[in-house]
């Protein structure tokens, strides 16, 4: 079975979480467009989604679904959303699609985060994947020799562009082994918007797609 038919099965599972009437937060990348083909399927009269980047805000409206400001819905009840990684503890790195900083705030923002993979995605240790950091770009020098003190190898993604405006660095060589230590020293560092590690907000479900179907975990 292929990564792709895997993590549209996770996002087909997600749907269960979802009820009507509801104001849902939406993540960003391959998974989550299969989770957004899902739900317009389904037709579920949801109250409307607030998006985590201009590209899902694209794909929902093309769909006729509602696209709100966080600003003035309240907290939401769910958010869906992918991930690159996730330990067995629900502890992510995301960012993989640069859209790391709205994730988090809407995550925040958000009573159950419901994250969707398939299978390559769950690790013992987050590190593997390059952990994404969300810097202001006049920062981006000083916060990469910050993060070399730190023990990673930041490399400057190169013709990306947030949709915040911001610059990306991709941190290779770290074993996270205390992911939350982790996430508050990068947040510590002067420039840095966002770090990519979502674990003192971890996912609250965990929904893998594999080769005999999905597995949740909480
Ligand atoms: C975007 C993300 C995505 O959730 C992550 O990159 C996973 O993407 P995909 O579903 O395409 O594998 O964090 O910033």
């Amino acid at each position: 079975m292929t990564a792709d038919r895997k993590k549209q099965q996770a996002a087909q599972a997600a749907l269960a979480h979802v009820r009507e009437d509801q104001i849902i937060g939406i993540g960003t990348g391959s998974t989550v467009n299969h989770f957004i083909e899902a739900l317009a399927a389904q037709k579920l009269r949801i109250r409307g989604a607030v998006s985590s980047s201009e590209a899902t805000t694209a794909r929902l409206k093309t769909h006729g679904i509602e696209v709100l400001d966080l600003n003035s819905t309240g907290e939401l009840d769910i958010y869906v959303d992918g991930a690159d990684e996730s330990d067995r503890q629900l502890r992510l790195i995301k960012g993989g699609g640069a859209a790391l900083t709205r994730e988090k705030i809407i995550a925040a923002a958000s009573h159950r985060f419901v994250c969707i993979v398939d299978d390559s995605k769950l690790v013992e240790v987050l590190g593997r994947f390059p952990l994404p950091v969300e810097v202001i770009p006049m920062a981006r020098a000083h916060v990469a020799r910050a993060l070399r003190r730190l023990g990673g190898h930041p490399v400057y993604r190169e013709s990306t562009l947030t949709d915040n405006g911001n610059q990306i660095l991709d941190v290779h060589g770290l074993s996270i082994l205390d992911p939350i230590s982790l996430e508050q020293a990068i947040n510590q560092i002067v420039g840095v918007v966002t770090v990519g590690l979502f674990a003192s907000r971890p996912a609250d479900v965990l929904i893998v797609g594999g080769e005999t179907g999905v597995v949740s975990m909480t």
